[in-house]
């Protein structure tokens, strides 16, 4: 399979990804933390969930519609904040937001992005959301949420959980460095992977877009890890979403929750959504599965805020499983990046098009015709709480 339009499924945009992008990129797009077992619980959980087929239906007409945090989306997909999207393909960042704006579903722009906000901002047709990290600098944190608003972003995803970075062996291994270091094993692998480096050369945005011109705050530094080190304030806690609340007029969501008692903290912090997530098993390993954490969560705050999921999506199949158990949408990360990776915004169309299209699929296949009507009843053993030790029956 070599050409964008033999694509049948997110693997193979991940297969073509993989050779388009040099190695220390990809591999900072694919790793998880340490020894990746949240990571692989992410995948094997989710597969785990069985689906209930049902039969004899009529399911000629069905839409896959629905709303979030108010805004009307073609299906329950957003594409989330993924760090250094511009590094897989030129202008990553604002050919993501194109690709998703196409396909009516929001996209998530990341403060280490590589295209800023305004560059983002001016390139595309609608606003997007913005996901924060907060740093130590606060002056500077109000003014990356002063220049969201200014893009009138109607959103802003604070994100809970990387008070600091967790290790990814390959990204300490590959020496991984915003602009890419120019050490000779570098310099090869870059040769091997001549679209990526003429694209990357020939366009002029090669560090942190949002930090540019900032005094103290380099984008240019030896790691992302030491950087990340230097400039992300541990002390955050529940407080500063109250200071948030009071910046920020638009919606409120709080990415990185896993625990009930946090997703209550969230609720009462004044969140108007969470993400059910483990950072797509970048951060803490040895968490759960984001998919085994959200029913409980969603049972507890389900009725106050809108609950939201990711970590692991690869198919419309689980986002059905996702929304069965409690989500109203599901973020991706890797999925849509493989395809940018792959063929820049088309290959990001592509992938939005694979799970668009396996949701419908299996919604008919399942006898529902409505986003609504995906309830634990398009599960297998939809009675018996779930539980991922089980197993497929
Ligand atoms: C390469 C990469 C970079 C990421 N950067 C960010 C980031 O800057 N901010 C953030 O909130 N989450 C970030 N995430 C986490 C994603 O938003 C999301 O939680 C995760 O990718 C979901 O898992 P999935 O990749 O299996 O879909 C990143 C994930 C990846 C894979």
């Amino acid at each position: 399979m070599t050409r964008l339009d033999e694509a049948a499924c997110i693997e193979d945009l991940r297969a073509l990804a993989r050779r388009r992008v040099p190695r220390p990129f990809f591999e900072f797009l694919e790793a998880g933390s340490y020894a990746q077992r949240t990571l692989r619980a992410n995948r094997a959980d989710l597969e785990a969930v069985p689906l209930r087929q049902r039969v004899m239906v009529d399911v000629s007409e069905r839409d896959t519609a629905t709303t979030v945090l108010g805004e009307a989306i073609a299906l329950p997909l957003v594409l989330g904040p993924v760090g250094l999207t511009g590094m897989m393909h030129r202008d990553g960042e604002i050919l993501a937001c194109r690709a998703a704006q196409a396909a009516g579903i929001p996209y998530t722009l990341c403060t280490p992005s590589i295209c800023s906000i305004e560059d983002v901002a001016g390139a595309v047709a609608r606003p997007f959301w913005f996901q924060l990290y907060v740093m130590k600098d606060r002056g500077f944190v109000r003014s990356l949420v002063e220049r969201a608003a200014a893009a009138r972003c109607p959103v802003l995803v604070l994100t809970a959980d990387l008070p600091l970075m967790a290790q990814r062996h390959a990204d300490v291994r590959n020496r991984l460095s915003v602009p890419p270091s120019l050490g000779l094993r570098n310099v090869l692998e870059m040769a091997r992977k001549p679209a990526w480096t003429l694209g990357i050369l020939a366009g002029k945005r090669r560090t942190m877009g949002n930090f540019a011109g900032h005094a103290g705050l380099t984008a240019d530094v030896r790691s992302v890890a030491q950087w990340v080190g230097t400039q992300f304030d541990q002390s955050l806690s529940w407080n500063d979403v109250e200071w948030l609340r009071g910046l920020w007029h638009g919606k409120l969501v709080v990415k990185g929750i896993l625990d009930v008692e946090d997703a209550r903290r969230a609720a009462d912090a004044g969140a108007d959504a969470i993400v059910v997530s483990n950072h797509g098993g970048r951060q803490l390993d040895g968490a759960p599965s984001s998919i085994s954490a959200l029913p409980a969560i969603a049972d507890t705050v389900g009725s106050r805020v809108e609950v939201l999921f990711d970590g692991g999506i690869r198919s419309g199949q689980d986002v059905l499983r996702a929304l069965a158990l409690g989500a109203r949408a599901c973020l991706v990360g890797r999925a849509y990046v493989y395809g940018l990776g792959a063929a820049g915004e088309a290959g990001v169309a592509r992938a939005i098009d694979i799970i668009r299209r396996e949701l419908d699929v299996s919604m008919a296949l399942t006898g529902v015709r409505r986003i609504d009507e995906i309830t634990g009843h398009v599960l297998a053993r939809y009675d018996r709480r779930f539980n991922p030790e089980e197993g497929p029956t």
